[in-house]
């Protein structure tokens, strides 16, 4: 049985949603009552399985949804994919910009290619998102959610990822302003640590890291929780914020959870 909800009615795109993060972010606001656009990089192989599954969830909970692959460093292919988002489901009221790609490596090791891409799809990437869905977000008033990290604000070793992401969360304050009054608002979420498939790699980078306790780490669906309030209407007074979700993890950076 569908049950009624805050987003009913409603077309979520979640960048990066075959997995992880934004997995739970698709599931939770499909809960909330959201149509789900569930976004990948790849169309092919273990990520078309992921998506699949994804989306039978979604379906699961009464909500239509559809998948699409597009590298969002490829602008035109991010043009394609919010065309075909509004073909398929109609409209977009939530952007959810959670995808990443990055090497782990000390910023003097990366390669051209690797810096390439670490801006092209972390910095680009999202840029050419915003652009190519502005027309769709526009039209009924739409909400943008960045997900960031604490690598935004703390350095962490052989992690370019953070600069991106500081960038990104000016980038936040940027369209706040710039778009708040188009009737999109833009906000972020800054995550904590997160055991995903990303987490896995850190761990072999850090093995400090697998010393933690358990408090440490915030789950997706923790993210999830507060991507979907930042895109309710309970947050309307909120703009260009980046939220710290990260269980008091960086308040308390010299003093690690006992337990
Ligand atoms: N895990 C953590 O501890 C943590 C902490 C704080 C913040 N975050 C942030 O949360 C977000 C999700 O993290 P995660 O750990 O859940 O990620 P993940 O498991 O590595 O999944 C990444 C997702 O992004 C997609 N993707 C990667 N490159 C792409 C590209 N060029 N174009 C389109 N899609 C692309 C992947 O699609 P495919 O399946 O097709 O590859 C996948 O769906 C990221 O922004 C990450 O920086 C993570």
């Amino acid at each position: 049985m569908r049950a009624m909800g805050e987003f009913d009615g409603k077309v979520a795109l979640i960048t990066g949603s075959t997995r992880g993060i934004g997995r739970a972010i698709a599931l939770r606001l499909a809960e909330a009552g959201a149509d789900i656009a569930v976004h990948g990089r790849s169309n092919a192989g273990p990520s078309r399985a992921l998506a699949e599954a994804v989306c039978e969830e979604v379906r699961g909970l009464g909500r239509r949804c559809e998948i699409y692959a597009a590298d969002i460093a490829d602008k035109e292919a991010v043009g394609a994919l919010m065309a075909a988002v509004e073909a398929d489901l109609g409209r977009l009221d939530t952007l959810v910009l959670n995808a990443a790609r990055a090497p782990f490596k000390e910023t003097t090791r990366l390669l051209e290619r690797d810096l390439r891409q670490l801006v092209e799809v972390n910095l680009f990437g999202h840029v050419f998102c915003v652009q190519k869905a502005l027309p769709l977000l526009e039209k009924d008033g739409g909400d943008i959610v960045f997900i960031s990290s604490l690598g935004s604000r703390f350095m962490n070793p052989q992690y370019p990822l953070g600069p991106m992401k500081a960038a990104m969360e000016a980038m936040v304050r940027q369209w706040a302003e710039e778009l708040g009054p188009r009737g999109i608002r833009a906000n972020g979420v800054c995550a904590g640590l997160v055991k995903t498939d990303s987490y896995k790699t850190l761990r072999r980078l850090w093995p400090e890291l697998g010393t933690l306790p358990e408090a440490a780490f915030v789950t997706p669906e923790e993210v999830a929780d507060v991507v979907a309030f930042l895109a309710s209407g309970a947050a309307r007074a909120i703009a260009g914020q980046n939220l710290v979700v990260d269980r008091g993890l960086s308040n308390r950076i010299l003093r690690a959870p006992e337990r």
